[in-house]
């Protein structure tokens, strides 16, 4: 056994900063923007945590399961924006929800929705839960460097949250892990130990954009096809990829190596941009509030990001 999606939500803060509010910060332009990355807005918060972003998303997909508070067993989530080392995300939102059920954070950044997904069905395979709240979410801008052009325009704030009950519909997933801070790097806060010595990183994201692409794109194209392989599919047999929303041309580079029509692929980063651990269950909700999903369809989910890590995983609705 391993579960089924009951219901999805999300939340994203109401304050919108477009391109044009960004270059008034650093030199840029609305253009590059969307060329390079196909962003044109993305939701900024003003006054609300990682926690609070969560909690609200996790609410939405409560109401559309039709799952009690009460019933959840396990509440698991991701953040690398979290505003508290220690309570982790979880533990927070678990306490805005008012519960007392065990709760777990797992720290594989932009991918961390699908390895959230592969440690709940170990849960549900040990029969040790019915009813689990998966959440992922990302208050970017608060570690994000703002006088940074080349990252400070690609992401995004928000959140995004699927129920999951007892079932069969988690098919199969891959994980690859490739360990090393050279490529993407988010440096905590040093401290002020008299007796460290190394130098302070500037404790905001660090990217070294090519290779990250480079690397992006070649892990969509070969876990997917892997995943495919391995359980006898086709992308014919695929209603949607859903890959994480880190840059449009990413997205459009896989489509044309894979040979895959675009359409098959969705995306929504011109509205959101990168949200990190919540762009795959963001794009899930709008899915399914959009009526685009029937019982039975085969969503392949793609994530890529910061570890290095990566990982797919294929969902039945
Ligand atoms: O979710 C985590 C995973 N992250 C990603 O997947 C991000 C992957 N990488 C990317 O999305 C792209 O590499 C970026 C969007 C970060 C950068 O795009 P790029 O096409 O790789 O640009 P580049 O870094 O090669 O820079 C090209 C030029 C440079 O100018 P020169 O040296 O050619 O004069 C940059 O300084 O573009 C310049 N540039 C900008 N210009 C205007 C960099 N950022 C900006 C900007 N506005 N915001």
């Amino acid at each position: 056994m391993s579960f089924s999606i009951l219901g999805t939500g999300m939340y994203v803060p109401p304050k919108v900063v477009t391109n044009d509010d960004i270059s008034k910060l650093v030199d840029t332009n609305d253009e590059w923007i969307v060329q390079r990355v196909g962003v044109k807005q993305r939701h900024i918060s003003t006054n609300e945590t990682a926690a609070d972003m969560g909690t609200k998303a996790a609410l939405a997909a409560l109401e559309n399961s039709g799952v009690k508070k009460e019933e959840i067993d396990l509440i698991l989530a991701a953040s690398v924006s979290g505003e508290s080392i220690s309570p982790s995300v979880s533990c927070m939102i678990q306490n805005k929800l008012g519960l007392s059920c065990m709760t777990m954070d797992i720290n594989a950044a932009c991918s961390a929705f699908v390895f959230l997904l592969e440690t709940a069905a170990g849960f549900f395979a040990r029969k040790k839960v019915k009813k689990v709240l998966v959440i992922g979410t990302e208050r970017l801008s608060r570690i994000v460097d703002w006088e940074d052009r080349g990252t400070c325009v690609i992401f995004g704030d928000g959140a995004g949250a699927v129920v999951l009950g007892e079932g069969d519909n988690y098919l199969d997933a891959v994980f690859h892990v490739q360990g090393g801070d050279n490529v993407i790097d988010i440096p905590q806060f040093i401290g002020k130990s008299p007796f460290f010595e190394l130098e302070q990183k500037k404790p905001y994201i660090h990217m070294r954009g090519q290779d990250t692409f480079k690397f992006a794109v070649n892990a969509i194209c070969k876990e997917s096809k892997y995943l495919l392989k391995q359980n006898n599919l086709t992308f014919d047999d695929i209603k949607y990829v859903v890959p994480h929303q880190a840059n449009q041309r990413i997205i459009d580079f896989a489509s044309v190596m894979l040979k895959v029509p675009k359409e098959k692929f969705y995306v929504n980063i011109d509205r959101f941009g990168n949200t990190s651990s919540a762009s795959i269950p963001i794009a899930l909700d709008e899915l399914n509030r959009q009526g685009k999903l029937e019982k039975g369809d085969l969503l392949l989910l793609p994530a890529f990001g910061g570890g290095l890590a990566s990982a797919a995983c294929i969902v039945r609705w």
